[in-house]
């Protein structure tokens, strides 16, 4: 501990700096998460990811088997006993990193294939681990990867591809392998091939990223729903394909087909760096609304969220998630009056907060209506609070002003009529104060 202390401690960075700028030998070593690999302390090295062929690590691939275990075991829980036939899993390139490969090899014991590493521990070779060895049937999914991961692990979407395809070309019971059973009938369906049929490895296109539905739901650029599913499915329906490689090609016929069998969605957290709402990302990469859309009994998937920012890696519902977020941050007295200290930025932290909470319901429906109700006891009803954060930053103030009357307009939350008022009032009263009429 002394030692970890010591490292965090250590100010090399700027020393570092004026050296690279004189042109001098920085010593060069692994970024990403502390906590998972002390060795990335002390900063100011010259900082390098990992080489791509080295994940998933052995140590990755077992505790990735946990985590679905878990998911399955939940699921199968929830869900009178039943496996899930598809998961859409979220693949994004930093949390790869950090994690040396772990949702990668989720995906592979999803599907029940196993990466074989060579001598050198280079991965890059794939064996289909034997039905009774599984002791489960293949479980389909739909792979969204990030644009990031796109960029940094060509070769993983690649293996992923393989994989897939190893799964369906299997001569297995369709009871017993869902990757086959769901491509024989797209295949037919959609008057391909096997191999073209079990296509499962999407991204943006290439030099694209992201959904950009963080970007509409920010700005409010969107009137229903539906625009917001197709702005994902328009920009994320670009298929790695490993039989014509070096190029993403627009396959939103199987993306769509394969989406709506699934019956979970699932992503990780990795770090206690960043978590649901601190960034736009996570709701932008969620599939969940669209899901239910595109399913053809309308049923909204179950969401699941890992938590493997310690040793004891958690699976939990995607709103179980989102309230442990808020009753840990934005709700957190010791959260923001922290984010309060800063002033004028501390504000603009709540009120970015609001929207990324926003973002779940927009794009899960995995907000609980007493959240937003909480959020206006805090910070709206209580007047020395509001007066407070009116003051420190009128602009972010308004925001989260209007950000709850957007809330309540489509209709995520439900509340007395006397809030809405004053929300409306102080609107008004804001607005004044900005352009100095007060
Ligand atoms: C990624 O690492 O894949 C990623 C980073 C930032 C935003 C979204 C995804
Ligand atoms: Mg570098």
């Amino acid at each position: 501990m002394e030692f970890c202390l010591e490292q965090v401690c250590a100010d090399n960075e700027l020393g570092s700096l004026l050296r690279a700028l004189e042109g001098e030998y920085i010593l060069p070593g692994p970024g990403g998460d502390p906590i998972r690999n002390p060795d990335v302390l002390p900063t100011g090295k010259n900082m390098h990811a990992l080489d791509p062929q080295s994940i998933p690590t052995a140590a990755a691939v077992k505790s990735a088997k946990i985590v679905v275990d878990r998911l399955l075991a939940r699921q199968m829980q929830e869900n009178g006993g039943q496996y899930p036939e598809t998961i859409a899993v979220v693949l994004w390139g930093t949390d790869n990193i950090k994690t040396y490969g772990e949702s990668l090899a989720q995906v592979m014991w999803m599907v029940g294939v196993k990466p074989v590493p060579d001598a050198l521990g280079r991965v890059n070779k794939l064996e289909l681990i034997p039905l009774e060895e599984l002791g489960r049937p293949r479980v389909d999914v739909v792979i969204n990867c990030s644009g990031v991961f796109r960029d940094l692990f060509i070769n993983q979407m690649n293996l992923l591809d393989k994989a897939v395809k190893m799964a369906a070309e299997a001569e297995e019971p369709e009871e017993m392998n869902f990757v086959r059973k769901h491509a024989l009938k797209q295949a037919e369906e959609l008057g391909v091939n096997l191999r073209q049929a079990a296509t499962r490895v999407f991204s943006n296109a290439s030099g694209s990223y992201a959904a950009n539905v963080n970007l509409a739901v920010e700005n409010s650029t969107w009137e229903d729903e539906s625009e917001l599913q197709e702005m994902y499915l328009k920009r994320k329906s670009f298929a790695f394909n490993s039989d014509n490689p070096g190029m993403m090609e627009d396959n939103r016929k199987v993306f769509e087909s394969a989406l709506k069998t699934a019956d979970a969605t699932f992503q990780n957290l990795d770090s206690s760096e960043i978590s649901l709402t601190d960034v736009s990302h996570y709701f932008d990469s969620d599939p969940t609304k669209i899901v239910a859309t595109l399913r053809d009994d309308g049923k909204k998937p179950s969401s699941y969220i890992a938590d493997t920012t310690t040793a004891n890696a958690q699976v939990r519902s995607l709103s179980e998630t989102v309230r442990l977020d808020a009753r840990t941050k934005m709700l957190n007295p010791k959260w923001y009056e922290g984010m309060l200290s800063h002033g004028y930025e501390g504000v603009r932290e709540l009120s970015k907060r609001l929207v990324n909470t926003m973002g779940w319901s927009a794009t899960a429906g995995a907000v609980d209506n007493w959240v937003y109700e909480d959020v206006n006891e805090t910070f709206i009803k209580d007047e020395q609070m509001q007066q407070r954060l009116l003051n420190l930053n009128p602009h972010s103030f308004r925001k989260m002003v209007t950000t709850l009357l957007e809330v309540n307009g489509r209709g995520y939350w439900e509340t007395s009529e006397s809030n809405l008022d004053r929300l409306r009032e102080l609107y008004q009263q804001v607005e004044d104060r900005i352009e100095g009429i007060e």
